[in-house]
């Protein structure tokens, strides 16, 4: 079972979208609702405790049953089956896409030529979750025989982002290990990192899934140079671990097998926060909360498997994208957690949607003439106010908005929280409302203003309002409801990719740059320059030789 291969502007639902787009466009959000008094139960749903409201979206009903038919003309059913069930959805990479069963909560068999993996995730899960309860009682000792204090996670892209961020968000879930993220290749990251650690109480877990990344083996080159300036030889085994595939390189690194975690390449680095490379969460926060994580993420994947297209969260975010970015020429999706724990979300998000959907060949192999992935960007509320609210608020661009809030805080309830979420509910109403010339004029007389000052700060003080966004308000931020936020955003990611007719799981447009930066890497070794482009060459030249 596989993808199909059509191109959606052939489609009759998308030619429809068309000008159901005609009739809408210059329809605001206020006579929406002033039409539709119904409109916010029609518009939103319950699942579990996320309740999503998409109402404030330049969209009415007949826009949501024609995003619902491209969806079915798209082949999306069967689309989601194939995800499910092992299909070679990566067929560029000739793979599956399986990190839905890293989560599964069915015992069903889940088949990869031929074989079950389900037994194989449950012990791999196993080993790490016993690792995990070791280091944490403190049973695992470092060479010394002192306990685990610090953990530091070397990993780069999928192998960081998403142990990062959730490690991050679960902060208050967290034991007493301090938990570090080492990634760029910039030794100054490292470096700072070292000024961190102690050698005796340091667990190293280098994450990466072909173990063939610069970053990382640069980064777990200089920590073990490090650490053995610090330690004898026989100490590695006691402060190394691996994730990886690919266990021969890790092997010729010196990391011995009982400390290496397997994963599979059916999982794709920027899915696999679930798999082993999950494990800097599960050391952080122990193995409960991970499982919590998995099992919230599992929920999700249910209802995204289940639920009917027009009830189906993840199916309907993402086919409101798909109205912003190819009906009304959106370039971009602003994402804002009012949560500092999710600070991070938008930077992982990046990763997840744009290296899947930011691809400008066709499941065909054509060029695609119609727009794809959406530049995502975002942080945390009320944080992004005080930065980039201004170009939301008036600036000239369309900027679709995903709001994230939780009813309730972590700590007590005390003052804060009304103040962040009346923030939370005042953004998108200020976004979707404005603030026409009479109450602006209004204001202004109420101030005092004398008539010419009045029509000098007129235009300035007006906002249009017709600003979409989406709210999702979640009860609290539990692991199982940030699995299943996650989870959420991953099925988005892939039913755009469906929609777009590209494929969402292979990452060629890495491979130039890096394969580039090690041609220049020998050429700094060899000097030879010339076969450089005018301007690459000049600026090799100033970094070898600054003054000249
Ligand atoms: O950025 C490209 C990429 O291949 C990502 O997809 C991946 O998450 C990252 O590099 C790290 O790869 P690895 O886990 O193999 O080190």
């Amino acid at each position: 079972m596989n993808l199909n291969k059509n191109k959606p502007s052939n489609l009759d639902s998308w030619k429809k979208l068309n000008s159901n787009f005609k009739t809408l466009s210059s329809k605001t959000l206020t006579e929406h609702f002033a039409e539709n008094p119904d409109r916010v139960d029609k518009l939103s749903i319950n699942w579990e405790s996320f309740y999503v409201d998409y109402s404030k979206n330049r969209l009415d009903k007949s826009t949501i049953d024609l995003l619902v038919s491209l969806a079915e003309e798209a082949g999306l059913k069967e689309g989601i089956e194939a995800y499910f069930s092992g299909g070679e959805i990566n067929e560029t990479e000739g793979r599956a896409v399986l990190h839905t069963a890293l989560r599964t909560q069915d015992s069903s068999p889940v088949l990869v030529e031929g074989e079950n993996i389900l037994p194989g995730i449950d012990q791999a899960k196993k080993e790490m979750y016993d690792f995990a309860d070791k280091v944490i009682s403190g049973a695992w000792k470092g060479h010394t025989g002192k306990s685990i204090q610090n953990v530091v996670n070397i990993g780069i892209g999928g192998s960081d982002l998403g142990p990062a961020m959730v490690t991050e968000a679960l902060e208050f879930y967290q034991n007493h290990l301090n938990v570090y993220f080492v990634s760029n290749v910039e030794g100054d990251h490292v470096n700072e990192i070292i000024n961190k650690i102690d050698p005796e109480t340091t667990l190293f877990v280098i994450v990466s899934k072909t173990f063939t990344t610069q970053e990382t083996l640069s980064n777990a080159q200089t920590l073990r140079k490090w650490f053995l300036n610090h330690a004898p030889q026989a100490a590695v085994e006691k402060h190394f671990v691996a994730v990886s595939t690919n266990q021969k390189k890790v092997t010729e690194f010196g990391i011995s097998p009982e400390n290496i975690f397997s994963m599979n390449d059916w999982v794709g680095g920027r899915f696999s926060l679930w798999s082993t490379v999950g494990i800097s969460i599960c050391l952080a926060v122990g193995p409960t909360h991970f499982e919590n994580l998995l099992k919230g993420a599992g929920a999700m994947d249910q209802h995204f498997r289940k639920a009917s297209f027009d009830q189906n969260i993840p199916v309907l975010l993402a086919m409101i994208t798909v109205w912003y970015n190819n009906f009304w020429n959106a370039e971009s999706e602003v994402i804002v957690p009012y949560s500092q724990y999710l600070r991070n979300l938008p930077a992982y998000l990046q990763q997840g949607i744009m290296e899947s959907n930011g691809k400008g060949v066709d499941r065909n192999g054509d060029p695609v003439d119609y727009q794809t992935g959406t530049i995502i960007w975002g942080a945390s509320g009320t944080n992004a106010q005080h930065a980039f609210f201004q170009l939301m608020h008036q600036g000239t661009k369309l900027i679709p908005a995903d709001f994230i809030g939780f009813a309730k805080p972590l700590y007590p309830k005390n003052d804060h929280q009304d103040k962040l979420m009346s923030n939370f509910f005042a953004q998108t109403q200020a976004l979707m409302l404005g603030k026409n010339e009479a109450t602006v004029r209004t204001e202004l007389e109420s101030q005092g203003k004398s008539n010419t000052e009045i029509e000098a700060l007129l235009p300035f003080k007006i906002f249009e309002g017709n600003r979409p966004s989406t709210t999702l308000l979640i009860e609290e931020l539990t692991p199982y409801n940030l699995g299943a936020l996650i989870a959420m955003y991953e099925h988005k990611i892939f039913v755009q990719g469906v929609i777009w007719n590209i494929f969402s799981y292979d990452q060629w447009g890495v491979e130039l740059g890096k394969q580039l930066a090690n041609n220049i890497l020998n050429d700094f070794e060899s000097g030879k320059l010339d076969h450089h482009d005018a301007s690459t060459k000049k600026l090799i030249e100033r970094y070898q030789n600054p003054k000249k």
